[in-house]
């Protein structure tokens, strides 16, 4: 149980990290700030995002509840795939800075979909 405890809080940690970092990130893409293409900006994001992806996984297991058998975990990671392909078009993909910043918006729509199945173990939380 204490394990169990210590992976949520490095879920908890890596999350809020995630969030910070893609924040910023689209305030500097919005900024056309040069601040985007520093290394550690496209260095941290990699190593959290692997151990916030980890850690999930490894509470799913404690948890006995598995993506594709239960209907929050299943939606929580489709969400995840969304959130990733959004997030790559607000970051580099988009052609202009408005479809950008719309893909930097729906993204973040996403994130808090994602926390809220997360809260309520339901596919639809509202
Ligand atoms: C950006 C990605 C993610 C976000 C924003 C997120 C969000 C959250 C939040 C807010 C909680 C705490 C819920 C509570 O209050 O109890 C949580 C717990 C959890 N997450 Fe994630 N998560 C993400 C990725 C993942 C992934 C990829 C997996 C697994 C494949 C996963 C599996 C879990 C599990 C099993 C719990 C434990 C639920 C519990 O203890 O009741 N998460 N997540």
């Amino acid at each position: 149980m204490a394990y169990y405890a210590a992976l949520k809080h490095l879920h908890l940690t890596t999350i809020a990290v995630t969030f910070t970092l893609f924040v910023l990130r689209g305030v500097w893409m919005m900024a056309d700030s040069p601040r985007l293409q520093a290394r550690w900006v496209r260095v941290l994001p990699h190593i959290n995002d692997t151990l916030l992806f980890s850690s999930g996984l490894a509470l799913a297991i404690l948890l006995g509840q598995y993506p594709f058998v239960d209907g929050w975990l299943t939606a929580k990671l489709i969400a995840l795939l969304a959130y990733i392909v959004l997030g790559t078009f607000a970051l580099k993909r988009g052609k202009t800075r408005g479809q950008r910043t719309a893909a930097w918006i729906a993204a973040l729509l996403v994130f808090a979909y994602m926390v809220a199945v997360a809260r309520a173990h339901a596919p639809w939380p509202f």
